[in-house]
């Protein structure tokens, strides 16, 4: 049974570093060609950072965008989750470095490790907090410098992600406005199809960790592309359920943009017309937690959905992890 929103959207941001990486460019570092990545991917070009830009501050700047545009200061805002697994250190949280960069000195700080999944994640528990711990202006980032933990020698993986963030306050819902269903789901047996092994507990930073190449991406591409079909069109079938709705009464979904053909692949399965379909991986590739709240910045800001329009979003990841959630913005 649908219950009353808890949480509505404010504002929202997003920050790309300008530096351009296109398939043209990749040609002359790795063993591939545009036209591959094109047919297989969807990819044309990702932003990249110039090296040493940490993600606290894509983070930042998207936050500030997300603040400026609810009309929210910083020091109003009570937490800050930030969705990511390319923090700028191992600790302190980058959570906590945005709340420093933007001056939230009331804020509650912290990260959630939920790979692409993140920002979906994220979404619903800081949806929870708010109704149960009494936060009203809660920062929500989904942020990566994924290009930091890329093997530019291997051409599964390299030719995939990009950086950036995107980030949304929420505040209290008013009238039916606000997350009306969501939904998060993990499943570990399969971590090891895609995962970044060194640097932690298992593979401390040493010589050798770099040597065996144990600091990069590590993916089982076939296979994380069959999950991701299937568990993302199972999560997108519950959300519908309980706000109880059909696939039609959604205005726009906003898949995880990982690949165009699981996009396609997904929209097929519940027989989506294209330009109910948000799709921009082939300008940004795939930048993990923040693939859903840049698409979302984008697509309010382009006039592409309004105020009162009823969005879908559907995210897969490495865990595995999956999610959803339906909104009326
Ligand atoms: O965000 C989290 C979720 N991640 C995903 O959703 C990613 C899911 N997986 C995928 O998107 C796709 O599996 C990939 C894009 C990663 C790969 O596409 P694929 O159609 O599954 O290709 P494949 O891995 O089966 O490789 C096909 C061929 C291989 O050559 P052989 O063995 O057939 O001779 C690869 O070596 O393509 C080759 N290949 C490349 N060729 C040119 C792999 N990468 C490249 C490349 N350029 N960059």
């Amino acid at each position: 049974m649908i219950q009353k929103p808890q949480a509505m959207i404010l504002g929202t941001g997003r920050a790309v570093p300008a530096r351009l990486l296109t398939n043209a460019d990749l040609e002359k570092i790795v063993d591939t060609n545009d036209q591959w990545i094109v047919e297989r991917t969807g990819i044309r070009q990702r932003h990249v950072v110039e090296p040493g830009v940490p993600l606290s501050e894509l983070a930042s700047e998207a936050a500030q965008k997300a603040l400026d545009d609810a009309g929210v200061t910083a020091e109003e805002i009570d937490l800050i989750v930030l969705g990511t697994v390319t923090g700028d250190m191992k600790f302190p949280a980058t959570a906590c470095l945005v709340q420093a960069r933007i001056g939230a000195n009331r804020a509650a700080a912290f990260d959630l490790s939920a790979a692409c999944s993140g920002f979906l994640y994220c979404l619903q528990v800081a949806g929870a907090l708010m109704q149960t711990a009494g936060y009203r202006r809660v920062l929500v980032i989904g942020g990566e410098v994924l290009t930091s933990m890329i093997d530019w020698e291997d051409r599964d993986t390299c030719v995939l992600f990009g950086d950036g963030a995107g980030a949304v306050v929420l505040g209290p819902s008013e009238g039916e406005r606000g997350v009306l269903a969501s939904f998060m789901k993990s499943d570990g047996s399969h971590s090891s199809l895609l995962y970044n092994p060194g640097g932690g507990s298992l593979h401390p930073v040493s010589v050798e960790m770099v040597e065996q190449k144990l600091h990069g991406i590590r993916m089982n591409g076939r296979e994380v592309f069959r999950h991701a079909v299937n568990s993302m069109a199972g999560a997108l079938r519950q959300v519908l359920e309980d706000a109880e709705m059909t696939v039609e009464d959604l205005d726009l979904i906003i898949p995880h943009q990982a690949n165009l053909r699981i996009i396609e692949a997904l929209a097929k399965r519940f027989r989506l017309p294209t330009e109910k379909v948000y799709v921009n991986v082939d300008r940004y590739g795939n930048t993990s937690a923040a693939s859903i709240p840049i698409a979302l910045d984008e697509a309010r800001r382009n006039g592409r959905v309004g105020p009162g329009a009823l969005v879908g979003m559907v995210t897969f990841g490495g865990g595995f992890t999956w999610a959803a959630a339906i909104l009326r913005l």
